[in-house]
């Protein structure tokens, strides 16, 4: 393959979780692959050295860089891996200028999917998804007639929490010791509660178009099977893989196009046995929440993520508790009347209207925990 050939890839969120993982696999394929474009949120000092190691010679910091080079016109692929809604005025920007967007950043279909498939549908652009239980079962259910499929089913490893009774002294060292994936700190909170599959529910509707009853959660420890394709026969597909984000990352980099890897399938031998189990939605109720919000659709879904990262954000600084997370969230949903989002700025609008509720429910929670002496 010659120079001209190998696909330009802009990385936002560079400095993150996925960010680094995709500078390896740009890295380990020099042929197929040229980085041409970094941006981060405030992290200067491992964006300068990620330039001056690798050469990238578009870069800059916050949204604003990001949406600049997610429509870089030299750029084939966007991989967005920002964290959070701050990530979804790139998507729109790299599926408005055509570009295929591998993404990452889950956060943007949520508040704005149906801004997100308007702006495709405006710019021909593609989305690929970079999150491993979408990544699978865009594999189980390519060149099949959708007709012929029941349900598709997202595995959960079901976080730290899966077998701890008591939540009540839940402390954010605990809840970001994920037993099977190494992440960022807010997805790795979003697992511990399940909010990460409730919003992976909502994900999966606007990816491939199935309704909410069509699409299943189970908990699956070991995390080898990402994804399940349930067909009307009552045949079903697995896709199982090693637990190594580079693989679905490299998948959404060279799509539609597989690259060959020297990596080595998941040995099932070696796993022994797998399990299977139902979601526990009582101790987990952000699934349920979750569900409401894309059933009841408009604005409900950005909602359910502004508040949920607000609380999050809120744990991780200790102001309110682990089981206070969901309780933020639903208040916020409950006081929400919904409009419809199908362009991006009524979603910037009900994102930061959410985040301001948020706050408020953040700051009844910890007075009501002061007034019973409970604060941390
Ligand atoms: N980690 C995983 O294994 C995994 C798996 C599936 C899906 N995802 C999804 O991928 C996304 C990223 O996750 P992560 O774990 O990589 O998160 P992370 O480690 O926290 O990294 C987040 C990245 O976003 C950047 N960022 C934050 N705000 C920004 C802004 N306003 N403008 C530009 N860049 C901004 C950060 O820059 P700074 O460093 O400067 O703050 C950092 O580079 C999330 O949506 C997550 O749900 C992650």
């Amino acid at each position: 393959m010659s120079n001209t050939d190998r696909r330009r890839v802009v990385i936002l969120g560079s400095t993150g979780s996925i960010g680094r993982q995709a500078i390896e696999v740009i890295k380990a394929d020099p042929d197929g692959l040229e980085l041409i474009g970094v941006a981060a949120g405030r992290d200067s000092t491992s964006l300068q050295e990620q330039v001056d190691a690798l050469g990238v010679r578009h870069h800059g910091l916050g949204s604003d860089a990001a949406v600049h080079l997610a429509t870089l016109e030299q750029a084939d692929v966007v991989l967005n891996a920002v964290v959070g809604a701050a990530g979804l005025r790139a998507s729109v920007a790299a599926l408005e200028a055509g570009k295929t967007l591998a993404l990452a950043n889950k956060e943007s279909l949520v508040a704005g999917g149906e801004a997100c498939r308007a702006a495709a549908a405006r710019g021909n652009g593609l989305i690929v998804p970079v999150d491993s239980e979408h990544a699978a079962l865009a594999q189980c259910l390519s060149g099949r007639d959708k007709k012929t499929v029941g349900r598709i089913v997202l595995t959960a490893s079901g976080g730290p929490f899966r077998t701890r009774a008591d939540l009540d002294d839940v402390t954010p060292e605990d809840a970001l010791a994920h037993p099977t994936w190494s992440m960022g700190p807010k997805i790795t909170i979003d697992s511990a509660t399940l909010m990460n599959k409730g919003l992976e529910v909502i994900e999966a509707h606007h990816l491939f178009h199935f309704e909410y009853d069509q699409i299943g959660i189970l908990v699956h420890p070991q995390s080898v099977v990402h994804g399940i394709v349930e067909f009307v026969d009552s045949s079903s597909l697995l896709q199982a893989a090693p637990t190594d984000m580079r693989i679905p990352i490299r998948a959404a980099l060279g799509s539609p196009q597989a690259f060959v890897s020297s990596g080595k399938p998941v040995s099932l031998s070696s796993v022994g046995h797998l399990e299977f189990e139902e979601v526990d939605q009582e101790r987990f109720p952000s699934v349920a929440l979750a569900y409401g919000a894309g059933r009841r659709g408009k604005s409900f879904p950005a909602v359910l993520n502004a508040a949920n990262e607000q609380a999050v954000e809120a744990f991780l600084s200790r102001s309110i508790r682990f089981k206070d997370i969901p309780v933020v969230t639903e208040s916020v949903l409950a006081s929400h009347d919904p409009i419809e989002v199908t362009e991006l700025d009524a979603v910037l609008q009900v994102d930061s209207w959410a985040r301001q509720k948020a706050a408020q429910a953040i700051e009844q929670r910890r007075d009501a925990a002061t007034v019973g002496g409970a604060a941390r």
